[in-house]
């Protein structure tokens, strides 16, 4: 009888104990849930460095204020879409090409529900007038306050005292410490590197239109060439993301070999993050932002190089992509970077006919129930690549570092936690508001906006 009776109580209990686990796990997915934002905002920061930016002058500070100036176009498209894409388009000085991807852009089914921010290396009238011309969005402009192309006599434009070439700075008695080739540095070699990572970070992290989102943000550039379905091509892809491939970082418009069109398969391809029209979300960003040391340390000028032999090696995966069979995309500039109009051997390419459509890219192509075709070993720069230089110099790793602080360093931290094992900080703070963060007072930059540590 007595055994009887606690099998009974036994069989009762093992339900109202099941109820009681759900409960609780309920609890704490919701409570999870709760703080799913606050926890996308840890930031990891070292404490013992202190970020500094260079004095600006007038120009720099004008343009500063024009960062914080409304998107244009707001009353033609005043609402913005669930689902919606923000689209980064970042530019130099290549107004024929800027031209083509503007002309390009116009056509791109579904761009008028995208905020589209334009993130200019210096400031040339031409590619000014260009961007202030684009009726088809909402329209955010945004000048790099600190590129080297604003400051013509201080850094990180060249100092007078700075070493060049291939000077030796303790005969020479020059500033400046050589890359690992023995070259000083070079402004207009060191400005990608320093624009791409400043934009990034004031993307994510200190623009008020964007530093909430928490979709995904699509970037282009200035010799991109963007197909009509691609805003919708990168939505399906971000929408199969999860299921398909779980373990892909982001989404691309084009295959990672930039002169490749596509395998033309059925089916997706994951393949090594490529440079033409990536997407990722803020997870992702904030995983990058992380590596900011290595990135802002390694001995290299351009951002993707950098990205591929430091940042993405050191995840605990490797960094797959997911894209469409075709391009949606293309990479169309023969001339390079450096070899803007200001340059002394000016590039000629307007890159007239170098993309042609066929119909079939002109509306969404990629099929929800296509299989994903994995590409695992693939050649191009990876861990172990020494870096082609370019980026010796202490003064332009300690501005790209200090890029990586300037949204989050501020007197009035709120929640300050420390990490256990590596010693660094992972803090909870609020964003700043317009105003651009940090002011040095000399020339030489000054410390500004110390950490608080409790
Ligand atoms: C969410 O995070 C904040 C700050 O880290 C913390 O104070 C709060 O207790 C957390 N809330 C929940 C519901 O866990
Ligand atoms: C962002 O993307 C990554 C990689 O695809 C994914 O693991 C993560 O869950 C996404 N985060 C959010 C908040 O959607």
């Amino acid at each position: 009888m007595a055994l009887h009776h606690g099998a009974r109580l036994r069989s009762r209990a093992a339900p109202l104990l099941a109820v009681v686990v759900l409960a609780v796990l309920a609890l704490v997915s919701l409570l999870r849930n709760r703080n799913h934002t606050a926890a996308q905002r840890k930031i990891l920061l070292d404490p013992s460095f202190t970020p500094r930016l260079p004095r600006q002058g007038a120009l720099s500070l004008s343009l500063a204020r024009r960062n914080a100036l409304p998107p244009r176009n707001a009353a033609r498209f005043p609402s913005l879409p669930d689902g919606h894409l923000k689209v980064v388009l970042y530019v130099h000085n290549r107004p024929r090409y800027l031209r083509l991807v503007v002309d390009s852009l116009s056509r791109v089914d579904g761009i008028g529900e995208a905020l589209l921010v334009v993130s200019h290396d210096g400031y040339f009238p031409e590619m000014d007038e260009i961007v202030k011309g684009i009726a088809f969005c909402q329209v955010k402009q945004i000048f790099a306050p600190y590129s080297p192309h604003l400051f013509p006599d201080s850094f990180p434009g060249v100092a007078p005292g700075d070493c060049r070439d291939k000077d030796r700075a303790a005969e020479k008695r020059c500033r400046g410490e050589p890359d690992q080739y023995g070259n000083h540095r070079s402004p207009r070699i060191v400005s990608l590197k320093h624009h791409w990572w400043w934009m990034m970070n004031t993307v994510w992290d200190g623009l008020e239109e964007t530093r909430d989102f928490d979709g995904h943000i699509l970037f282009i550039e200035e010799d991109h060439y963007i197909f009509p379905n691609a805003y919708r091509n990168v939505q399906l892809l971000v929408d199969l993301k999860p299921k398909k491939c779980p373990q892909c970082y982001a989404v691309n418009l084009a295959p990672s070999d930039v002169k490749a069109k596509g395998e033309g398969w059925e089916s997706m391809v994951a393949e090594k993050m490529g440079n033409i029209g990536y997407a990722f979300n803020r997870t992702v960003w904030r995983k990058i932002h992380a590596k900011a040391k290595q990135f802002c340390d390694f001995d290299e000028y351009n951002w993707d190089i950098t990205m591929w032999a430091t940042v993405y090696p050191s995840f605990e995966a490797p960094v797959y992509s997911l894209r469409g069979p075709r391009r949606s995309a293309a990479h169309f500039g023969k001339c390079g970077l450096h070899q803007g109009q200001d340059s002394s051997s000016v590039c000629v390419d307007n890159g007239a006919g170098a993309v042609e459509l066929d119909a079939i890219d002109k509306v969404p192509n990629i099929k929800a129930d296509w299989p994903v075709h994995i590409i695992r070993k693939q050649p191009g720069y990876q861990a172990g690549f020494k870096g082609w230089g370019g980026w010796g110099d202490r003064r332009d790793r300690e501005l790209c570092l200090s890029f990586a602080y300037m949204y989050h360093v501020k007197d009035t931290l709120s929640v300050v936690e420390k990490l256990p094992p590596s010693g660094t900080l992972s803090m909870v703070v609020p964003m700043l508001q317009g105003e651009v963060p940090f002011f040095a007072a000399d020339e030489e930059s000054s410390s500004v906006g110390a950490l608080l540590i409790p």
